[in-house]
C-alpha cells in the first residue's frame, strides 16, 4: 500500500522512501498552489491528518488542471524543508492530476451538468456556509479534524466497555414503544402517504408490522433485557427523535452510547459515567493530539488543559434538591426562574457547572414527575434514583439511573401515567423472572464530540446533521 501523509510525515527524511523500491508517491487532494518564479508549492492533504504534504517543483512543470480541490499523485523524494512551517517536504519529480476540480464557473455547462467553480476556494468559510456542502466539509481542515476525532472516539467507547466486561448489544431501530415516554418519534410506515393521513383505507395500528411502529429514541428497555441476561451490556447505535428543539444541541438524529449493568447500584453507575468520560479524554488527548491542538487554538482556547484538569478532579456530585437550592439562592437573573419541581433549564445547568462547581456535576435525585417511569423510586415517594452529568457550556451530557425493579411499584407508576400495561408486558416480565437491581446511562455521542473539540454547534460534529426543518 503507499503511504498515508501522516506516515508520510513520521518517516525518517533525507532519502528515498521506500529505500530500496525507488520514488515515494503521495495521493490526496489540492488544499493550495503558490507560485513562484520558478518554483511552485502545492500543499496536498488526504484527510490522514491536519497537517498537508508541501510539495516543491522546482523547474518541473506544474500540468494544467492542477488547482485548488484537484486530486493528485505527485513522486519524488521526501527532503528536509529549508523554510519555516514544515519540518520535511516532497520534492517532487512527476505528477500527475488525477480528478480536476473547476476553478472558475467559466467552463462549458451542459444540461444535467453545470460548471460551477469548486467551492472551497477560500481558506476561510462559515460552519454555516460549510453546512450546505456536507458532501464536500470533509475536506475542511475542521470538519476533516471534527470526524477524526470522532472516529478515534467510538473506538474508544468501544475499548473502555471491553475492558469492563461489557457486550456490545444492537439494540433495534424499530421499534413499537416509546423508552422514554417522551412521545417525540418518528412513525415508520411502508404505506403511501395519503393512506397515513387520510382515513381512506388506514388501519389505525395496522401497516406493515400490524401494529404502530417508530424510529427508537433509546434501546434503553431492549438493553435491560439483555442486561438481565449477559450482566452487562452496552448499545452504540442510531437515536432518532422528532422534538422541534432547534438548537445547537439536539438532532433528530444522533447516536446514542447505552450501558445497562446488572446488580449496579446507582453510585456504580456514576462511578461508570465518571470513569468513562476520563478515559475518552485520555484516549482522545493521547491518539489526536494534533487535531486537538488545532481545537485549542482556533475553536475553544484551553480545551486541552480542561480536559486533562478533569480527568485528574473527581465530578461534583449534588441532588437534585441541593442544586435547586443553589439556583434559587444565586443572584444570576435566570429567564426561567428556579424552583424545586422545575426541569431544569440549560441556563441553570450551566450556572452549576460553571459558576458553583467549574467543572462537571453530577446531578441526583431528581422530581419523579419531570424523569421517565422506569426510574426507580426513593422511600420519599417524590425523587427518584436519577442522574444527569452536567458539564460546562453544553449542560447535559449524560442521562441515566437506577431502574425500578421491583413489579408492584413500577405497575403502580405506570397505571398512574396512564401507560398501556400490555405493551410493555415483556418489560415487566423481567421484574416477574430474576429481577435484579440495575443501572444504566445513555450518552449522546455528538454532545461528546462537542464537547471535547469546542464546536459551538451539534451540526457541526456529524457527518450529514438531519435536525428539524433540515435535512441537508
Ligand atoms: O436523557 P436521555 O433522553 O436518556 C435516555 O434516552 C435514557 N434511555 C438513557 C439511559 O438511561 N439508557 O438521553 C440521553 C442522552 C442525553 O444526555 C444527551 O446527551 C443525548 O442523549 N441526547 C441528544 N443528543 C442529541 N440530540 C438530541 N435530540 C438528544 N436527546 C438526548
Ligand atoms: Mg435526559
Amino acid at each position: 500500500m503507499f503511504p498515508l501523509i501522516k506516515e508520510i510525515l513520521a518517516m525518517k527524511t533525507g532519502s528515498r522512501i521506500p529505500p530500496d523500491s525507488g520514488e515515494l508517491r503521495v495521493r490526496g487532494w489540492v488544499r493550495t498552489k503558490r507560485e513562484m518564479k520558478n518554483l511552485v508549492f502545492v500543499e496536498v492533504n488526504d484527510g490522514s491528518c491536519l497537517s498537508n504534504l508541501q510539495c516543491t517543483f522546482d523547474g518541473i512543470p506544474v500540468p494544467a488542471g492542477l488547482s485548488t480541490g484537484a486530486s493528485v499523485e505527485i513522486s519524488g523524494r521526501l527532503v528536509l524543508s529549508p523554510a519555516q512551517g514544515q519540518a520535511v517536504e516532497l520534492a517532487a519529480e512527476a505528477v500527475t492530476v488525477v480528478g480536476r476540480a473547476e476553478d472558475s464557473p467559466a467552463g462549458k455547462a451542459e444540461p444535467g451538468n453545470p460548471v460551477k467553480a469548486y467551492p472551497l476556494q477560500k481558506k476561510r468559510h462559515s460552519l454555516e456556509f460549510l453546512r450546505e456542502i456536507p458532501h464536500l466539509r470533509g475536506r475542511t481542515n475542521t470538519i476533516g479534524a471534527v470526524m477524526r476525532v470522532r472516529s478515534a472516539l467510538a473506538f474508544a467507547v468501544h475499548s473502555f466497555f471491553r475492558k469492563q466486561g461489557f457486550q456490545y448489544l444492537h439494540t433495534p431501530i424499530i421499534t413499537g414503544n416509546d423508552a422514554e415516554g417522551a412521545g417525540a418519534m418518528f412513525r415508520v410506515t411502508a404505506q403511501d402517504p395519503p393512506a397515513v393521513s387520510g382515513p381512506a383505507g388506514a388501519k389505525p395500528g395496522g401497516g406493515f408490522f400490524g401494529r404502530e411502529s417508530y424510529l427508537t429514541v433509546s434501546g434503553q428497555l431492549e438493553a435491560e433485557t439483555y442486561a438481565a441476561a449477559l450482566s452487562r451490556v452496552y448499545t452504540f447505535g442510531p437515536t432518532f427523535r422528532a422534538e422541534h428543539s432547534n438548537t445547537a444541541r439536539h438532532l433528530a438524529e444522533f447516536w446514542m452510547i447505552e450501558p445497562e449493568a446488572a446488580f449496579f447500584t446507582l453510585s456504580d453507575n456514576i462511578a461508570l459515567a465518571e470513569a468513562f468520560l476520563k478515559n475518552l479524554f485520555s484516549a482522545v488527548l493521547e491518539e489526536c493530539g494534533e487535531d486537538l491542538r488545532f481545537f485549542d487554538e482556533r475553536i475553544e482556547k484551553g480545551i486541552i488543559d480542561t480536559l486533562k484538569s478533569i480527568i485528574d478532579s473527581r465530578f461534583t456530585r449534588m441532588t437534585y434538591t441541593q442544586a435547586v437550592a443553589e439556583l434559587e439562592k444565586s443572584r444570576q437573573p435566570f429567564e426561567y426562574k428556579p424552583y424545586w419541581g422545575c426541569d431544569m433549564q440549560s441556563e441553570h445547568e450551566k450556572y452549576l457547572t460553571e459558576k458553583i462547581a467549574g467543572g462537571p456535576v453530577v446531578v441526583t435525585d431528581y422530581p419523579k414527575e419531570i424523569k421517565a417511569f422506569y426510574m426507580k423510586q426513593n422511600d420519599d415517594g417524590k425523587t427518584v434514583r436519577a442522574m444527569d452529568v452536567l458539564v460546562p457550556r453544553l449542560g447535559e451530557i449524560i442521562g441515566g439511573s437506577e431502574r425500578e425493579n421491583r413489579l408492584d411499584v413500577l405497575q403502580n407508576r405506570m397505571t398512574e401515567l396512564g401507560m398501556n400495561a400490555e405493551t410493555y408486558d415483556w418489560y415487566l416480565d423481567l421484574r416477574r423472572y430474576g429481577s435484579v437491581p440495575h443501572s444504566g446511562f445513555g450518552m449522546g455521542f455528538e454532545r461528546l464530540v462537542q464537547y471535547i473539540t469546542g464546536m459551538a454547534n451539534i451540526r457541526d460534529v456529524i457527518p450529514y446533521p438531519r435536525a428539524a426543518g433540515q435535512l441537508y
